[in-house]
Formats: C-alpha cells, sequence, structure tokens
C-alpha cells in the first residue's frame, strides 16, 4: 500500500489523517458537550481550554490534510454509482470540509475576542492578532453554538452513506478508506 492515493483508493497519508481527525472531532463534541452542561467557575474554564487545546491539534491536522489534499489525486467514484450519489457525496464532503473550519476558526475566535491566547495544554499558548471585542465574542460564541449541529448532521449522513455503500450496494468505498483495496 503506497503513502500516496491512486485512482482507485486512498493512501496511507490520507486515511490516516481522515481517520485521526474522525476521532478528533467525535472528541471535541463530547468535551464541548460536556463543558456546556458544567456550571461556571474554574473547572468549567479549565474544561473549555482543554477542548480548545484538542481543538488546535485537530486544526494542525485539518492543514495538513487539505495541502495534502491537493498534492494528491482523488480516487473517482466507484462505477455503477448513480449520478446523485456521486454528486451528493461530492456534496457531503465538501459540506464536511467547509462545516469542520467554520467550527474551527469560530472556536478559535470566541477564544481570541474574549483576550485570551489560545491554549495549547500546559505548554504553550498562540495569541492571536485579534483586539478584545465583546460583540465579536458573542458572535463568533453564537456560531461556535450553531454549527456543530449541521456539522454532526453531516457527519451521521456520511456514516449511513458508507454504511450504505458497502453493506448494500457492496462497492469498495469503505475498503478503500480503511483495510485497502488490490491495486
Ligand atoms: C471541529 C472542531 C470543534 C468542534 C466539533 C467543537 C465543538 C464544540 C461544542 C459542541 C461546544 C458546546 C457548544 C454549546 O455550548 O452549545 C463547544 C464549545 C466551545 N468550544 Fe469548541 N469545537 C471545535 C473547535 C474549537 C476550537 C478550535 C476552539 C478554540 C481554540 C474551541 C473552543 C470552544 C470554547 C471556548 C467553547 C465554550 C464556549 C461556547 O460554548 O461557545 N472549539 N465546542
Ligand atoms: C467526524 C468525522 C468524519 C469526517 C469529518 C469525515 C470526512 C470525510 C471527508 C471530507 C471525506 C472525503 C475524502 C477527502 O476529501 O479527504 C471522507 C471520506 C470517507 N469517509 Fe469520512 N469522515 C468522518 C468520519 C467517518 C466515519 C465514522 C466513517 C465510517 C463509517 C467514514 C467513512 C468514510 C469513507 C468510507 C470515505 C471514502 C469515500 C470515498 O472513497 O468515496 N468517515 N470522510
Amino acid at each position: 500500500m503506497t503513502s500516496r492515493n491512486t485512482s482507485i483508493q486512498w493512501g496511507l497519508v490520507a486515511k490516516a489523517l481522515h481517520w485521526l481527525i474522525a476521532i478528533g472531532i467525535f472528541w471535541l463534541l463530547w468535551l464541548g458537550l460536556e463543558q456546556a452542561d458544567m456550571e461556571r467557575g474554574p473547572e468549567k474554564t479549565a474544561a473549555r481550554m482543554t477542548h480548545a487545546s484538542w481543538a488546535i491539534l485537530v486544526l494542525s491536522l485539518m492543514i495538513l490534510r487539505v495541502v495534502w489534499r491537493f498534492m494528491n489525486e482523488t480516487p473517482a467514484h466507484p462505477e455503477g454509482l448513480p449520478g446523485w450519489q456521486r454528486m451528493s457525496a461530492t456534496l457531503v464532503h465538501l459540506g464536511l470540509y467547509i462545516a469542520v473550519f467554520v467550527q474551527l476558526v469560530a472556536g478559535a475566535m470566541t477564544v481570541a475576542t474574549n483576550g485570551v491566547p489560545l491554549p495549547f495544554f500546559d505548554l504553550f499558548s498562540i495569541p492571536l492578532p485579534v483586539a478584545e471585542d465583546s460583540d465579536a465574542h458573542h458572535f463568533w460564541e453564537e456560531i461556535h453554538e450553531f454549527v456543530w449541529k449541521p456539522l454532526a448532521a453531516l457527519v451521521a449522513v456520511h456514516v449511513l452513506a458508507a454504511l450504505y455503500n458497502h453493506f448494500v450496494r457492496k462497492n469498495d468505498v469503505l475498503r478503500r478508506m480503511t483495510v485497502g483495496v488490490g491495486d
């Protein structure tokens, strides 16, 4: 199996990035919703900073993923897939990229407009050149509190589509993002 994509399957790098980011996003949804239920206070602030630190890791992986995607060919849709399914797969993938990036940027801006540098665990923090501004803070916070819902809905459609392709259409779509298919 090669590290690069081929015309029929994803390479090792794309697979590793897909699955690390998928785990990262489930983890961020869990951490984000957990802190939402906590009472205001130092524990909630710490939980938010932990969530934000993991999010910085996911943001870095997403940047790598987009760069890698442009440096590689993209496997073609499997043969025999109806046009509307090709089109919806492309749209859902694009929607996932957009929703993930909007959520990441909104999270980072929520923190930065609060006058706080982006935390990375207790190791270091990253100041953004953004002024403290409570209107902007509320704006980005509302975006962040909204966009995870369409993101989660897109992930659900995406997972169901992957299972449908594997178990109903019995094609290689799931295999080529996991164990691989013979080149
Ligand atoms: C794809 C990436 C991300 C996901 C899926 C995600 C998910 C969530 C969720 C579900 C919440 C709870 C929202 C609610 O209370 O209704 C939340 C809150 C929060 N997130 Fe994220 N987040 C992501 C990225 C980030 C980033 C990059 C940062 C900062 C660097 C961040 C900082 C925060 C903060 C400070 C809160 C608490 C404030 C608030 O409720 O809006 N998040 N996140
Ligand atoms: C938060 C979680 C996830 C996100 C954001 C996500 C995102 C994506 C994106 C954007 C693609 C298109 C390939 C690319 O451009 O890199 C893709 C492909 C794929 N994903 Fe996911 N994914 C997630 C979780 C999952 C899960 C849990 C499954 C398993 C059921 C899955 C199965 C697949 C498969 C099989 C492909 C290959 C599709 C093809 O080759 O046409 N994904 N994913």
